[in-house]
């Protein structure tokens, strides 16, 4: 598809979509309805170990939600068994954000740094590794990872790449909100979630940019402190769900015991050149920011390390074949810090053949 067209298509889509949702927000924000994290008042956190409560015995449409998603996903114990609901726990890591949250019944709390800055990939590694312990435990529900607004993207990407499993991954800048939503036995079986600004929740392999509000992609609301609404029936992206390329052939993607992360630099419109990628010798690869159709045509010769174009600005885009110069790689719908993440997991893997990476994008 044309990058146009698909601009066009776009367009009417968050026209259509983005009003009423647009609404209902603008009346949460009046109503000041996000007071979750205040204070002392640890309300949010009782409120939420009672849902979990009531949730586990009216589980019938979690347990077909578990079928649907089953084939490439683990075992996780905590699925049907009813009694496991009164048992298990959410963990929360908290690497940014905001986090009121103490340990209670039901919730507990790692702390793991406390960042302002956009994490990298040898951070997001760091994380998993603990993550993916606490996921691998019976008694764990879901984890909640609580981020600063600039990491929620990566976070929400690299997570939908390395983690296997139904139980909810949700990712907020909120503990409270998070957790809450975490216990919601319907935000299983969805793939690791991100919680917007604006109380949308995302897919995290379509988790807005920093600063943006696209509403095309969300598949949910936090509708107050402690529910969230959703949009859809629990499913997981195409990209990353269970039949896809990344999850069949690439299984070693869920390896996270990392030695050395790889660089993969962003240049920004118009500012690369050949001398450029070929001076950064230490690079794996590289993301370049393409601001449009046809801005750039210079050919990229013949590197030998893979230059994928994305296309940045709000809103989703597509970056197709017939945009992007012969022997490069085109993003798909991936923003340019997805596509350095995906770059990232490849390079880390081994994985750099022109071919097999054009496999990996959507
Ligand atoms: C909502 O809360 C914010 C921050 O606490 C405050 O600045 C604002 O005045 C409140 N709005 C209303 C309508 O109460
Ligand atoms: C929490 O806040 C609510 C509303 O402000 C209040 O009614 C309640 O008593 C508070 N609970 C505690 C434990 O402070
Ligand atoms: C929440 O659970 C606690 C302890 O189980 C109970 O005392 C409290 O009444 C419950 N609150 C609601 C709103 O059900
Ligand atoms: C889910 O799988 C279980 C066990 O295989 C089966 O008993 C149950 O009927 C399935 N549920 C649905 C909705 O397919
Ligand atoms: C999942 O694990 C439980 C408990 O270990 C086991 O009884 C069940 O058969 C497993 N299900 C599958 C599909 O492997
Ligand atoms: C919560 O409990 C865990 C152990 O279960 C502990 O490692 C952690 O430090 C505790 N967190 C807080 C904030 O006390
Ligand atoms: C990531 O950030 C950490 C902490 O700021 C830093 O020590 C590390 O070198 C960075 N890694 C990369 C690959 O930039
Ligand atoms: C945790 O990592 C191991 C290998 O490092 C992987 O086999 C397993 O699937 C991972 N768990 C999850 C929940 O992704
Ligand atoms: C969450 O939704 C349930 C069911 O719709 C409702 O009973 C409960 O009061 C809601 N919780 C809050 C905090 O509004
Ligand atoms: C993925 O693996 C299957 C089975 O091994 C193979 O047929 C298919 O061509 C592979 N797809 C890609 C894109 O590598
Ligand atoms: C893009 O460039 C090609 C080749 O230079 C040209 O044929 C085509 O018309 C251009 N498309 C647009 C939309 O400018
Ligand atoms: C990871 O898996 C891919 C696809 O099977 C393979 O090409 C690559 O060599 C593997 N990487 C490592 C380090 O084994």
């Amino acid at each position: 598809m044309k990058l146009s067209n698909v601009a066009l298509f776009m367009g009417a889509c968050s026209s259509a979509v983005a009003n009423p949702v647009h609404e209902l927000l603008y009346r949460r924000d009046v109503a000041n309805g996000t007071t979750v994290a205040g204070g002392s008042n640890s309300s949010a956190a009782g409120d939420a170990s009672n849902g979990t409560a009531t949730a586990s015995s009216t589980s019938p449409s979690s347990t077909a939600a578990t079928n649907v998603t089953g084939g490439g996903y683990g075992n996780s114990s905590s699925g049907s068994g009813s009694s496991s609901g009164s048992s298990g726990s959410v963990s929360v890591f908290v690497t940014g954000g905001t986090s009121t949250l103490s340990n209670s019944s039901g919730v507990d709390v790692n702390w793991l740094f406390n960042s302002s800055q956009s994490l990298n990939v040898t951070q997001l590694y760091q994380i998993s590794i603990q993550i993916n312990q606490t996921l691998g435990q019976g008694s764990n529900n879901g984890v909640v990872i609580v981020s600063n607004a600039e990491s929620l993207e990566s976070l929400g990407f690299f997570s939908s790449l390395v983690f296997n499993t139904d139980k909810p991954i949700v990712i907020a800048q909120n503990a409270a909100t998070g957790a809450a939503i975490a216990q919601d036995p319907s935000s299983k079986a969805r793939g690791p979630l991100v919680l917007g600004d604006n109380h949308l929740i995302y897919p995290g392999v379509f988790a807005p940019s920093a600063g943006e509000t696209s509403s095309c992609a969300a598949v949910g609301i936090a509708s107050d402190a402690s529910n969230a609404t959703w949009f859809f029936e629990n499913s997981v992206p195409a990209l990353t769900g269970p039949s896809s390329v990344i999850k069949q052939n690439y299984t070693n993607f869920t390896n996270i015991d990392v030695q050395n992360t790889p660089v993969v630099p962003i240049i920004y419109d118009g500012g690369y050149s050949t001398q450029i990628i070929s001076s950064l010798t230490s690079a794996s690869g590289f993301v370049i920011v393409s601001s449009g159709v046809n801005s750039t045509t210079s050919s990229i010769g013949n590197t030998s390390v893979p230059v994928v174009f994305a296309e940045g600005g709000s809103g989703l885009h597509f970056v197709g074949d017939e945009d992007v110069p012969q022997g490069t790689i085109p993003a798909g719908y991936l923003s340019p810090v997805k596509a350095q993440i995906l770059l990232s997991v490849a390079a880390v893997n081994g994985v750099s053949s022109s071919d097999a990476l054009r496999s990996l994008f959507p």
